[in-house]
């Protein structure tokens, strides 16, 4: 870890078309929020258009009524660790899904190494799925296979190499995660950490040129955290891979990530360095960060006043 990436202080906002007028658009959400107004990333460096490997541009999607993202700019810089934050159900795996394709855009433009995710046919969006390793929330392995046909899974599925090529393969990717010596075990036998980790070494089976990482270190203790936090860094830089990283562990997260964007209420609300976002002073970034119970974001969900409704249900 450490090996963090020297940021460019150049003093140009985050590229291309910034956010859409915000405030104006009334979320038909519970608690409707004016998000902050400023672009809280002065020293977000423009980047060129071949340092981008994921760019995103005035993104908005609904779930049925609920809006999710009301006009997201977003950029992943080739090499790098961003990380994306928030909120439990404030879009962070589906904007995953929307990087990988699986569901798409009401408006706006995601590129993924220069290709246009929603536009491209069928068998080029499953070519460029297969070059997106992605660790799922859930991280499920095919609990009837064993720890190296589970890995083994992907060659077999989308390449036509012999058994003994993916026999190398495999053995170099469950070394990569430490996990060679458990190669003949069943997921049932795997500590919640292992499990991930062979899920890890599934998604970079292919030589994939990113990662998704959908809450990685959710459930795991602190040594299997740092265990993972290590792992996904070293396999960034030793792999020269673009990792994105979906979470909401605050501190693992600032460890690891060269970019974090905090998104909350459909907007990005922050973007920065982690050390910029530590000492970004905004309600909304510090009820998030500091992990505060009430703030911008409500603990309640809208509802009508208790009293009234204890008395209006079952009262005599
Ligand atoms: N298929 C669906 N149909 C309708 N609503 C959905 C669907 N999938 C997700 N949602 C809603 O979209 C919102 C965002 O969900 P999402 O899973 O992306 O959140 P998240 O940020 O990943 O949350 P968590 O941190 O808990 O994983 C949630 O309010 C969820 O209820
Ligand atoms: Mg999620």
């Amino acid at each position: 870890m450490g090996r963090r990436h020297s940021h460019h202080a150049s003093g140009a906002p985050g590229g291309g078309g910034s956010a859409a007028p915000p405030g104006n658009t009334a979320l038909p959400q519970p608690a409707p929020i004016q998000s902050p107004t400023r672009d809280i990333s002065p020293s977000a460096p423009a980047l060129a258009d071949r340092d981008v490997l994921v760019r995103i541009r005035g993104l908005r999607f609904s779930h049925g009524t609920r809006v999710i993202f009301d006009g997201v700019d977003l950029d992943v810089r080739r090499g790098a660790v961003t990380a994306v934050m928030g909120p439990s159900g404030t879009g962070k795996t589906t904007l995953l899904r929307l990087i990988s394709g699986q569901l798409h855009p009401d408006a706006g433009s995601i590129e993924v190494d220069g290709e246009p995710v929603q536009a491209l046919k069928r068998s080029d969006l499953f070519r460029l799925r297969r070059r997106m390793g992605m660790l799922f929330q859930s991280g499920a392995l095919l609990t009837d296979l064993s720890v190296f046909d589970n890995v083994a899974y992907p060659l077999r599925e989308h390449t036509g190499l012999s058994e003994s090529m993916v026999r190398k393969l495999v053995l170099l990717k469950l070394e990569a995660v430490g996990l060679r010596g458990a190669r003949d075990m069943m997921p049932s036998a795997l500590s919640g950490g292992m499990a991930r980790r062979v899920a890890l070494a599934r998604a970079i089976a292919l030589d994939p040129m990113m990662i998704l990482y959908d809450e990685p270190f959710t459930g795991q203790d602190p040594i299997s955290m740092g265990v993972l936090v290590t792992l996904i860094r070293q396999l960034n830089d030793a792999s020269r891979l673009t990792s994105i990283l979906v979470s909401h562990d605050v501190r693992e997260t600032a460890s690891i990530a060269d970019e974090i964007y905090v998104i909350s209420n459909g907007r990005v609300v922050a973007r920065g360095t982690p050390e910029e976002i530590a000492a970004e002073r905004s309600e909304w970034v510090r009820q998030f960060m500091d992990g505060l119970p009430d703030g911008p974001v409500r603990f309640h969900h809208p509802a009508p006043p208790l009293a009234e409704d204890l008395l209006t249900k079952g009262s005599g």
